[in-house]
This record gives structure tokens, C-alpha cells and sequence, in this order.
């Protein structure tokens, strides 16, 4: 979380910092701030509490703001409230500004040893320690790499920083260990940022930093070295990330247009992975026959939206014979477990910076898991880098921080994998052929149910004053209704909790009552008799239920049970087709609320800490 910018130019550099912000706003948005080396020797800094729009105001009253060299941070409070006082950049001694993103372990014992050395701290932020530490190394005679090196020998945690010394404008150092960063080069300057998304507007000319790398940006030059100034030698890349792929457009909320591009980012993620009657094995990586062919079973690691992609997952490839287990990334780090033999372990995340995914995979490796799969929605990132075998996502830049079309195309991913292993089983009768088939008629099958909204904008209404709402299903619609349920309390702030149907007179029956809307979802599959029972069982007590239901299930309206029919769709694509009206239902509740959609309170869309 926190997004990191910064430049040096030949031009002021505030509508770079500026710009650059809004782009990094995703990862979080309770303050910002920026710093500038206003004439040699001298910052200008500027912070603000809330949204960046009141930074951008503060920048306005403040008149003229401007220098060539400068750092700026949007901030997802971890250590101290969001205040003006906690925001980045600190300031240590009026020389050094420092940006963080990440979390300093030990910044208690290295304030008690500061604060010996008689250094006053202006911050309740872990940040603030090591800024002093750099500059209490430089007071006692280090130049500024030095005092940078040796303070992140000192640090413990996991961190990307941008560094600025006042004495010396046209220069940034920028380190990182565990947080994504990379280092841009344009025509008119070099940056430094959390991701490409920041420096887009400048250039597309970057190079990924790895862990343990510190870059020393200068006009014309970046010179990347490790802790111990040996020189490391890093790719430069070009983005493929087009500008306007980032652009709101017509739609009122980033949300709304990623939930509307979803037959598109379907098609996109299919597009080169499939022929008329077979997956193509290869678009996972060369490696990817060799290693399938002996996976014995699969490990699932995933957190928050992704996470319930994988529980979908497990239905797939366990109908078609794979073991699979689907873990929580951050509870999967949490014990000893046996490691079971040839298990492929497929790490989902559309941002591929997720900590806890990330920090998953390695104790999975360490554990010695044979082989790792990444999918995943960003080129170059971590997880990306980290993982042998690859399936990208192409979802485009999703900003919205609920996830919508990035959990449709890693279902769409996983469904490629699941047909892969169906064919490696001899015992599995799924046909392949069919399959895709299913899959290539899905972006239009997506496309139609979208046409549902303004049925779903009615119902949003019943949400309007509501504190809670009860999701059920059953089988593999159930993380279906687990990823409903969070999409409504993330944006509309509605208290939701989704239940496999068959646990509902196990304990949640007793909430029911007129005033807990119960949603479902009833596709025509095996478990839809069970099903049937279990919404009686809610009429009966008085609840009211709204059920999308398959329209070949012939469920119909009546007293407290309201259904909306959904065209009729194979039972292999069905959680996909499902998962539309439910982000429909929570984008229109949360409207009707008013809240923030893109940017829900306390939340940020990759989440860098654990
Ligand atoms: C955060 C976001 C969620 C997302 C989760 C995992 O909690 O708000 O929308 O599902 O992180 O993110 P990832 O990038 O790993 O899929």
C-alpha cells in the first residue's frame, strides 16, 4: 500500500508528482504529500490529511510550487493516524525528505537509540526513524549513499524508499526491499515509482528494481547497486500500458467501467489460448507440459477476491481429478504442514504485489513445494518474477479498489488450467472441445447479463437502509456468494456474511428476519432441489429473499421471494455469469449510500503489508 513518485526533470516537476499520484491513489488514499528542492538547500513540502484533492488544494493555495527534483507519497496509514503530521515526505534536519512504502519491524528500538543521540521526532510514523538515521549519519560525516546504505543495513521489514537530499537537487535514491518499485527514463527526466501506472504520461522506458537493490537516479543516469555498492545489472523494459486504458471515460466510477468491460477482458485473457477444440498447454510457460504432466496435486494461494477464484477452482479440477487445496496466503505462513509430493502451487493475484501472496509462495518453496504457477494481472510483478510457470491475465488496468474484472478473467484462467488437467486424466470425462466451446461463447453470455442493471438498480433499493444481508449457495456458487457478500460490505459499507445454503438452519437462520435481506444464487445444476428448500426455509421465517436464478430453473416470484431470471448457461461457466449481478447489486447499493465507490474507507487496492 502507499504509492510512491518521484523526479528529476528539466522542468518543474509538481504536475509529474501530481499526476503521478492520482495514478497511485489505488494503494492508498488517507493522505499525500510532496516535497520539492526548491533552490539548493532548500525543500518546499506540502501534506495533507484525506484524499489527494485536498492536497491538489493545498497546492493551489500554497501559489507557486516548483523544482526540478522532488518525491511524493500517497499514504494507507499502518503506524499513526492519517494526519498531516504522519503524512510523507518526513524531513530530517531540513536536508534529507524521505518517501516509504512498507513497514519499518524496528523502528521502536531504532527511536529509542535515535532519540539517545538527541534526535527529535515530529511523527508518530515508523517512516520518520529512517530518515533520521540517514541523517544522523550524514551529520556525522557520511556523504548520502553512504548514510542510505547504512541506515537499510540497520532497518528490519520489508520497504521501498524514495530519497532526496537537499544539497544535492537532480538526484533521488530509491531502495527496495520486499515493496514493488521500479526507475523510469524519459526524455525530459528520470522517476522513480511504485508501478508504471505513476510515470506513464513521461515514459514507458523502465527498469524493475529487485529486492535488496538501491538506485542511484540522476539525469541521464541510474545506476543500480546492492547493499554492498556492487554494481547489479537490471533489465529496461517498455510498457505496454496504454494511457487510455487508465481513463474513466462516460462511467461515473473507475467500477462501473471495469464491471461493463468484462465480456472484453474476457476475450482478451482467451485471446491466443485457445484453438477450436484445445487449451494450447505452452501459454503457460515452455516448461508448462513438462511440469503438468507430473503434478500429482495443487495448492491454491490467494487473498481477498483472488481468493475466492481459487475456491472455484477447487470444484473444477477436483470434478476432473486433481486434488486441490485452497489456502488464505497469510494463514498458509501460519504453521507447519506436510509438503505433499509433485504439488503445483498456483499463486492468484491481479496485482502480483499482494505481501501475503507473495511471502506464501516463498514458505511454500522453502517447504519444498516442487513448482509454482503465477496468475496474475500485472507484467514485471513480483509475484510474476517469483514464479516459474506464468498465465497473465489481460483484465487492463483495473483502479477500482473493489475487484471485479480481474476475478472474471482469473476464472477464466483457471478454467483453462482445469481443462489442461482434465485431459492429462484419463478417468476425467470432460470434453475439451465443449469446453471451449463454453468458453467462447462467454464474453457474449457476460455482454447479455450485463443488461440486467437496470432490474438490479430497482432491487439496490430494498439495500438503501438496511445494516445487513445474508448470501447463500451451494457447491461451487458458494465462493461465488462469499465474493458477493464482500463486494457489498467493501463499497456500500452493508454488513454481509455469505453461508453455504445447507449450514443456514445451523446457526444464521436465527438472524433471519424482514429486515436481513437474503440473496442467492440459483443456477440449474444438481444442488438446486436442496437449494429450493433451504430459500423456504428463509420465506418461511418471514425473510425476504432476491434470488438470480437460472431461467431453466423455473423458480418464480411470489410473497417475500423475488427472482430474476438469468438466460440459461452451461453449469462449466455458470460462476462466472453469476458473479455479474452481484457486482451489479453491490455497485448500486453502495450508490444509493453514497459512499466512495472507488476508493471504499480504510481499504487500498494492493496491499504491501502483512
Ligand atoms: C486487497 C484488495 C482486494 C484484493 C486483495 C488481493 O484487499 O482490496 O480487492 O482482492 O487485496 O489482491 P491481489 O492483487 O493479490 O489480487
Amino acid at each position: 500500500m502507499c504509492g510512491i513518485i518521484g523526479a528529476v526533470s528539466n522542468s518543474n516537476v509538481l504536475p509529474v508528482l501530481l499526476g503521478g499520484l492520482k495514478r497511485l491513489e489505488y494503494r492508498g488514499y488517507d493522505s499525500s504529500g510532496l516535497a520539492v528542492i526548491n533552490e539548493p538547500g532548500k525543500f518546499l513540502r506540502l501534506r495533507a490529511p484525506g484524499k489527494l484533492v485536498e492536497l491538489e488544494r493545498a497546492v493551489s493555495a500554497n501559489g507557486e510550487i516548483s523544482g526540478l527534483t522532488g518525491i511524493a507519497h500517497t499514504r494507507w496509514a499502518t503506524h499513526g493516524p492519517p494526519t498531516e503530521q504522519n503524512a510523507h515526505p518526513h524531513i530530517s534536519g531540513g536536508r534529507i525528505a524521505l518517501v516509504c512504502n512498507g513497514i519499518v519491524e524496528n523502528h521502536e528500538e531504532l527511536r529509542t537509540l535515535l532519540t539517545d543521540e538527541g534526535m527529535e521526532f515530529q511523527s508518530e510514523t515508523d517512516t520518520e526513524v529512517i530518515v533520521n538515521l540517514i541523517f544522523l549519519h550524514m551529520d556525522k560525516g557520511s556523504d548520502f549513499m553512504t548514510a542510505v546504505r547504512t541506515c537499510i543495513g540497520s532497518l528490519k521489514g520489508a520497504f521501498a524508499l524514495g530519497i532526496v537530499n537537499a544539497d544535492e537537487p537532480g538526484r533521488i535514491i530509491g531502495a527496495r526491499r520486499g515493496s514493488p518499485l521500479i526507475a523510469g527514463i524519459g526524455e525530459a527526466g528520470v522517476y522513480l515509482a511504485s508501478d508504471i501506472s505513476a510515470m506513464i504520461a513521461q515514459t514507458r522506458k523502465f527498469i524493475v528494481l529487485e529486492n535488496g537493490d538501491i538506485a542511484d537516479i540522476r539525469q541521464g543516469k541510474i545506476e543500480i547497486t546492492n547493499l554492498d555498492g556492487q554494481l547489479q545489472n537490471r533489465d529496461t523494459r517498455i510498457s505496454d500500458l496504454k494511457p487510455q486504458a487508465m481513463e474513466i471515460g462516460d462511467y461515473r466510477h473507475y467500477m462501473e467501467k471495469e464491471i461493463f468491460e468484462q465480456g472484453q477482458a474476457v476475450s482478451d485473457t482467451l485471446e491466443g489460448r485457445i484453438t477450436a477444440s484445445r487449451v494450447l498447454e505452452a501459454c503457460f510457460g515452455t516448461e508448462a507440459e513438462r511440469i503438468f504432466d507430473k503434478t500429482e496435486n495443487i495448492q491454491i494461494l490467494a487473498c481477498g477476491t483472488s481468493y475466492h477464484a481459487g475456491l472455484v477452482a477447487k470444484y473444477w479440477l477436483e470434478s476432473v481429478g486433481m486434488p486441490c487445496q485452497v489456502e488464505i496466503a497469510s494463514e498458509f505462513t501460519s504453521r507447519k504442514h506436510p509438503t505433499p509430493k509433485n504439488c503445483l502451487v498456483v499463486s492468484l493475484s491481479q496485482s502480483g504485489e499482494t505481501i501475503d501472496t507473495l511471502t506464501a509462495l516463498d514458505y511454500a518453496k522453502h517447504c519444498g513445494y516442487a513448482h509454482s504457477l503465477a496468475i496474475c494481472n500485472v507484467p514485471d510483478s513480483s509475484l510474476v518474477r517469483n514464479s516459474e510457470l506464468i498465465l497473465m491475465t489481460h483484465a487492463g488496468p483495473e483502479i477500482g479498489v473493489a475487484s471485479t474484472k480481474a476475478f472474471v478473467t482469473q476464472l477464466v484462467a483457471l478454467r483453462l488450467l482445469s481443462i489442461i488437467m482434465a485431459r492429462k486424466n484419463s478417468s476425467s470425462d470432460l470434453d475439451e472441445a465443449d469446453s471451449i466451446r463454453e468458453l467462447r461463447e462467454l464474453p457474449a453470455n457476460v455482454e447479455s447479463t450485463l443488461e440486467l442493471e437496470p432490474a438490479i438498480q430497482e432491487i439496490a433499493q430494498q439495500f438503501a437502509n438496511k445494516q445487513h444481508a445474508l448470501f447463500l449457495a451451494r457447491g461451487i456458487h458458494f465462493p461465488i456468494a462469499m465474493e458477493g457478500a464482500l463486494k457489498l460490505k467493501e463499497i456500500s459499507y452493508v454488513h454481509a456474511e455469505a453461508y453455504a445454503a445447507g449450514e443456514l438452519k445451523h446457526g444464521p437462520l436465527a438472524l433471519v428476519d424482514q429486515d436481513m435481506p437474503v440473496v442467492s444464487v440459483a443456477p440449474n445444476d444438481a444442488q438446486l432441489d436442496k437449494l429450493k428448500g433451504n430459500i423456504e426455509e428463509v420465506r418461511a421465517r418471514g425473510g425476504k429473499l432476491i434470488v438470480f436464478a437460472d431461467s431453466e430453473t423455473r423458480l418464480s416470484s411470489r410473497e417475500n421471494l423475488q427472482v430474476i431470471n438469468i438466460a440459461s448457461v452451461e453449469s462449466s461457466i455458470a460462476p462466472i455469469i453469476f458473479t455479474i449481478p452481484l457486482q451489479l447489486l453491490a455497485y448500486h447499493v453502495a450508490l444509493i449510500k453514497g459512499t466512495d465507490i472507488d476508493k471504499p474507507r480504510n481499504l487500498a487496492k494492493s496491499v504491501t503489508v502483512e
